[in-house]
């Protein structure tokens, strides 16, 4: 006994210390360990007869049969909803608060056994489970309680879509239900809702407490099955939107399937986040830091930093410090309240991390990995540190999803967000420095929806979490989250006629008592701030709507367009400027416009054949939105958001970068400005397509862009073949958003070619806006489409 007593102080090794279990198997054994579809609020048999088994990935053990999902059963689940919603938005908001409210009460009275019951069904470690996930799934409730309660008053101007699809992932099981299912019933949706078909088993706890509560039939339908049934759910046409976390393949793959059909559309995807790594920074905390980045979870996490850049003055010495700590961590038993890593999901997941490290090795990669063995009953991989990994490497840019840090370095700070971004992801970022100035300096610079500075893997329901590029697009959290179940009500206006527009039997403009505007040369296009003759060598005449000759104009091709993005991308004056100095721009071009105010109502009335007081009320209206975008330059900005956690958590819009903008038929100039200036006054370089029947308004405001200090590049216009064009730019992988105001068949096309580098897409599906209508035509709404909100999180404390 005594040398035992020695020997365990010497070691100071912990013993075992396992969670109780038996509450979550009872749950199990009352339902004999299968589960049928939790649809209408009652257990239905899935139609095809058939269940898989949902497996313990710590020991391979089974713990229950899960439902088969076919067509027919999410047709039902669907029909549920939809029977729902009615009465679920009609019960209004206080009553919903309630029920959220009652849903956060139950889950927080049953938390220990939703933790035990995740731990066994995923493999995570109980510690995590406990502390982490689903207090957060509680708070999450607990906070779009709140907002449901506020549904009417902070969001009066915006309507709830229907029936949603959610499709989930293993990861954070329950954490994902709630970060899904709270902010959709909120605001006053309906929906059903994928488990990911390893982890059902906390979804199905769920959904009893759902009938706990007394939640009303089908505003809630858990349906399980693999992804067949989610693509079932995905490709229903009652379905108003899908809301997916997942793989960045599968996520392409529900961008196409919903194409053109106007299912809104959000995307939580993969990533290669980095975990920055500056020579002044605390190099211990890192360590800590790194350890909740790439072990927390087994590194299964959708933002992991899995990529650690340090700079190269502290490289060695860092990658000592974790070698020795990853010596230290205890792998085992996910009720094992001692260990720090789990299992891997499962057998596919393990050998996928298998297969990657392998490749890791073969390309040239330094293999670091602890001396003690993995426990060998479940699915265990070790804390495993690549060093010598080229930036090109494969494992240096796929996720892997596992327990696998890759290690590069840096010398300077360019370097470091050179290397940063080098990913066609844009998930999170870490960056470690105790310069709070460098930390403010690089986050901006980093494409990602999220920035944590000296901390790692933060997460609450007050913040908005989501991605850039590949990532995909959408928020989850904060207030910018609930948009994403909402629409505005002002969109029910749109017409699928544009509308009329009085015709006069005069044939110039002239006789109309306006300038005449002469005989027309061919207008070239601007790109780079140049004019530019088309690569071509092609124009095309443009006659009145009557059919009068009016000109030519350029027609651009692919070339026009690849030359227009390189300008587009060469300009970072614009982007550098304040939202003040962008305001002084744009009144600027205002300026510049009501100077040629009779001239630009002549081309109106000469391609529209409008009376002349119609065509001068469009340039005033283009005058006057121009200064309202100058007016919300500098006041279209951020939050701070209340988080629980001792953070300042700055919710800032940025731009998107180069966006394509294919202008509308309707209203030539007006259509043109209420399109391209909002698009600007974000920060954004624009390549426009005018439209197609009528483009001499556009092509004649490029002589007001040149005298009016916008810097080259910010605003390219390319004329020709509106489609074409446009096809061209939603391929192109250097443009990174996308406006369509066009026809249906259009607006598909724009959605199914744009998910090869996930560009954000705005399109009309076919619907028409009135311009000349304040409400639908301007504001921010515009803005909202032209920027994306990117998270940083800064700790404090002394
Ligand atoms: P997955 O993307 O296939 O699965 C996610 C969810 O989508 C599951 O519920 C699945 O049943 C469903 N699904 C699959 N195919 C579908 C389809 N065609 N239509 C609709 N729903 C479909 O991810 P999987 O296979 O579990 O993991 C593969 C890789 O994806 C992982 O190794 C990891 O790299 C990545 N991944 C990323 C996640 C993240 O949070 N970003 C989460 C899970 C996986
Ligand atoms: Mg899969």
């Amino acid at each position: 006994m005594k040398t035992r007593i020695k020997e365990i102080y010497k070691t100071m090794e912990y013993g075992p210390a396992p969670e109780d279990a038996s509450e979550a198997i009872q749950f199990l054994k009352k339902y004999n360990n299968k589960f049928n579809l939790f649809i209408n609020g009652k257990w239905v048999t899935p139609s095809s007869g058939e269940y898989y088994d949902s497996i313990n990935p710590s020991t391979k053990e089974k713990l229950a049969q899960i439902s088969e999902a076919n067509e027919a059963d999410v047709d039902k689940a669907v029909a549920a909803a939809k029977k729902a919603l009615p009465k679920w938005v009609s019960i209004g908001a206080h009553q919903r608060a309630r029920y959220l409210y009652a849903l956060a009460r139950q889950i927080q009275k049953h938390s220990r056994l939703f933790s035990v019951l995740e731990s066994l069904d995923n493999g995570k470690p109980i510690r995590e489970t406990r502390d982490i996930d689903i207090p957060i799934v509680v708070r999450h409730f607990y906070h779009h309680a709140g907002w449901a309660q506020l549904r009417d008053t902070e969001l009066k101007d915006y309507k709830e879509l229907g029936v949603i699809g959610q499709i989930i992932p293993w990861n954070f099981p329950l954490m994902m239900l709630s970060w899904k299912i709270a902010p959709a019933i909120a605001m006053g949706n309906t929906i059903v809702l994928k488990p990911a078909e390893a982890t059902s088993l906390t979804a199905l706890l769920f959904a009893e407490i759902c009938q706990q509560i007394g939640l009303p039939n089908g505003v809630v339908n858990i349906i399980t099955g693999h992804g067949s049934t989610g693509a079932a759910i995905v490709n229903h046409k009652d379905v108003s939107k899908i809301a997916f976390t997942g793989s960045t393949e599968v996520g392409k793959i529900i961008r196409r399937a919903t194409a053109g059909t106007g299912k809104k559309l959000s995307l939580e995807l993969g990533g290669k986040s980095p975990f920055i790594v500056f020579e002044d920074a605390d190099l211990d905390s890192v360590v800590e830091g790194i350890v909740d980045a790439i072990w927390f979870n087994q590194g299964q996490v959708c933002c992991a930093g899995s990529r650690l850049l340090v700079q190269e003055s502290i490289a060695e010495k860092l990658y000592k410090k974790i070698r020795a700590r990853m010596e230290n961590l205890r792998i085992g038993n996910a009720l094992d309240k001692s260990i720090d890593i789990g299992a891997i999901v499962d057998d596919t997941q393990l050998k996928t991390i298998k297969e990657m490290v392998q490749l890791g090795v073969d390309e040239g990669s330094t293999l670091n990995q602890p001396s003690w063995a993995c426990p060998t009953e479940g699915y265990y991989y070790p804390p495993t540190l690549f060093t010598d990994v080229s930036p090109s490497a494969t494992i240096a840019q796929e996720e892997i999803f596992g327990p696998v840090l890759v290690a590069m370095s840096f010398r300077t700070h360019k370097e470091a967000v050179k290397l940063a971004n080098n990913t066609r992801y844009g998930l999170a970022c870490s960056i470690w420095t105790e310069n709070i100035n460098l930390a403010l300096d690089i986050a901006p610079q980093i494409k990602a929806g999220v920035a944590w500075i000296n901390c790692t893997n933060v997460f609450d329901a007050a913040a908005g979490f989501g991605g850039y590029r590949e990532s995909g697009f959408g928020r989850e959290g904060g207030k910018e989250g609930l948009m994403e179940y909402l629409k505005p009500r002002i969109n029910n206006e749109f017409t699928d006629e544009p509308l009329p527009i009085s015709i006069n039997n005069l044939d110039t403009p002239n006789e109309n008592g306006l300038p005449s505007l002469g005989i027309d040369r061919t207008t070239k296009m601007y790109i780079g701030g140049k004019q530019a003759r088309p690569d071509g060598g092609y124009s095309t005449v443009i006659n009145s709507v009557k059919g009068v000759y009016i000109g030519e104009v350029s027609k651009g091709n692919r070339k026009d367009i690849r030359n227009a993005v390189e300008a587009a991308h060469a300009n970072n004056k614009w982007l550098d400027m304040t939202g003040h100095s962008r305001a002084q721009v744009l009144y600027y071009l205002a300026e510049n416009l009501m100077i040629r105010r009779e001239e630009f109502a002549s081309r109106i009335v000469q391609m529209t054949n409008q009376n002349k007081s119609d065509a001068l009320q469009e340039v005033d209206l283009s005058i006057e939105r121009i200064y309202t975008y100058a007016a919300l330059a500098d006041k279209y900005d951020g939050h701070v958001h209340h988080t629980i956690h001792r953070n300042v958590t700055l919710a800032m819009p940025e731009n998107l970068g180069v966006m394509g903008i294919i202008c509308p038929d309707e209203s030539p100039l007006l259509g043109f400005i209420s399109t391209v200036i909002p698009a600007i006054t974000m920060g954004n370089s624009v390549i426009v397509i005018p439209s197609e029947k009528l483009p001499f308004s556009a092509t004649d405001f490029y002589q007001v862009l040149e005298t009016s200090d916008v810097p080259a590049g910010t605003v390219n216009i390319v004329t020709g073949g509106k489609d074409e064009l446009a096809q061209v730019l939603a391929k192109h992988d250097n443009v990174d958003a996308i406006w369509y105001f066009g026809n249906k068949e259009g607006c598909r096309e724009i959605e199914f070619l744009s998910a090869d580098n996930m560009k954000r897409t705005w399109v009309n599906y076919g619907k028409y806006r009135n311009w000349l209508d304040k409400a639908q035509g301007e504001g921010q709404e515009f803005l909202k489409h032209a920027s994306q909100i990117k998270n940083i999180w800064i700790p404090y404390g002394a």
